[in-house]
């Protein structure tokens, strides 16, 4: 929930990364995005040390991606899962060697495919019939050849706390198994010339806080290997497992321990790969549990009032502009006051947004000591999908981004300026 060099003082003053977050706001100015070094660290630690000698983790960037995170991704080893010509273009500025990139999305476009090819994407993770062919044409055109994974649907639904297998499995994403078109597209790629099959990609969903399903996606996909291997004499180098693994935004959220699900994963690789053959090189696509418990959202306390009938409401400086997640999916967050001694008493207050709609709430209800106009609330858990689905609504620039560490702060993204609102505007033609 918490980035892991949180403090907080018997005053109440809270720091992270060894900066208190009152210095940040002076210097930085609010809603801020922070980012906290150690936690990252940890966290991709964790999947680099389980992983070792038999799969690597691509970070998501849709998760949140700005050049100085592909710069600290690549200086981890990591590789990077992009999902459009932004994101991949945002890698090649950070420098990062595009072999290491893998290129996913259910539309690329023929501009997309193109700039993946000519810079050598490591590998395309292909979704439809449609895409298998404008790839092998464009890669022919371009006297390349095209490594690809197929993305493919197990039928396996996560949600929270149960998973269900389905024959059918209706989404917009891949090729389902259980209809026989993930059969059908194994034998398009193998009879293509410029395409050349290195596996299967399968990725059930996002915040999973259960391990079962994690590790029958693995399962899927070795099963449907096996078939294919028996069909088609053709066995996977790669299988993709996708990202999805859960985080706590909640003190009562519980998810999968990291080297638990991988060690499983492991033993049923080496369960379900046939005798005679190499188990495939895992790899796995963690966005969230990467980054979203290393990021909080600094925002100053702007307005308390009280509402006939006794809701009272703390109105602060940013919102669903910074974080649409409360307005989406109804996502929950934890809050807290800085420099509130641990004995001021608390009120329940709903947490709102700056932003020109009823909707836009951070927090319904919450239990914060005495909130007054001035005070500073961090947002925890907040590095995930928040800068990444930010936007101006309402003209109110996006907050920058900065990375705490041993007691220093640096700027990761510049805050947003109304001139850059209005660069791109043309004025109206005379008439
Ligand atoms: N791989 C694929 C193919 C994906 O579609 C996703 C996320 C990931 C990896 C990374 O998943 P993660 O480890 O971050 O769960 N905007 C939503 C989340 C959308 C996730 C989309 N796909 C949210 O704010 O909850």
């Amino acid at each position: 929930m918490r980035p892991v060099t949180y403090q907080k003082t018997r005053e109440g003053e809270i720091s992270v990364g060894g900066v208190p977050l009152r210095d940040l706001a002076q210097e930085f100015g609010t809603p801020l995005y922070v980012m906290d070094y150690q936690t990252l660290m940890e966290n991709i630690a964790r999947y680099r040390q389980v992983l070792e000698g038999w799969g690597t983790a691509y970070y998501a960037g849709k998760a949140f991606c700005c050049r100085a995170m592909v710069e600290l991704v690549d200086r981890q080893g990591l590789g990077l899962d992009v999902v459009s010509g932004g994101e991949l273009f945002t890698a090649l500025t950070a420098g990062l060697d595009p072999g290491r990139v893998l290129f996913h999305g259910n539309v690329k476009t023929a501009a997309e495919i193109r700039a993946g090819l000519e810079v050598g994407v490591g590998h395309f993770v292909v979704d439809s019939l449609d895409e298998l062919h404008q790839l092998d044409e464009a890669a022919r055109a371009m006297g390349r050849t095209a490594a690809v994974l197929l993305r493919l649907t197990p039928g396996i639904e996560a949600h929270t706390h149960e998973f269900v297998r389905t024959g059918q499995f209706d989404s917009k994403f891949g090729f389902a198994i259980a209809d026989g078109i993930a059969d059908q597209a194994v034998a398009v790629a193998l009879r293509m010339g410029n395409i050349e099959l290195k596996g299967f990609h399968a990725h059930i969903g996002s915040q999973i806080l259960d391990t079962e399903p994690l590790v029958a996606n693995a399962e899927a996909l070795l099963t449907f290997s096996g078939q294919v291997l028996q069909r088609f004499g053709f066995w996977p180098e790669v299988l993709d497992l996708g990202g999805g693994i859960g985080v706590r935004y909640g003190e009562s959220d519980d998810p999968p321990d990291v080297t638990d699900l991988m060690t499983r994963v492991r033993m049923a690789l080496g369960e379900l790969t046939p005798r005679g053959m190499r188990p495939p090189h895992i790899i796995v696509e963690p966005g969230r549990s990467i980054v979203a418990e290393a990021g909080l959202t600094l925002y100053t306390v702007e307005a308390v009032k009280t509402v006939p009938g006794g809701r009272e409401y703390i109105a602060v400086d940013g919102g669903m502009g910074d974080n649409i997640r409360p307005a989406l999916y109804q996502a929950q967050y934890a809050a807290e006051l800085d420099q509130k001694a641990g004995d001021t008493p608390e009120r329940q207050v709903t947490v709102a947004g700056r932003y020109c709609e009823t909707g836009d709430i951070l927090i319904p209800s919450i239990r914060l000591p005495d909130p007054a106009r001035g005070d500073l609330l961090a947002m925890w858990g907040t590095g995930a999908y928040n800068y990444a689905m930010a936007s101006s609504y309402n003209r109110v620039p996006r907050p920058a981004v900065v990375l705490v560490n041993d007691g220093e702060a640096s700027l990761w993204v510049d805050r947003e300026r109304w001139d850059d609102l209005t660069r791109r505007d043309r004025p109206l033609r005379p008439a």
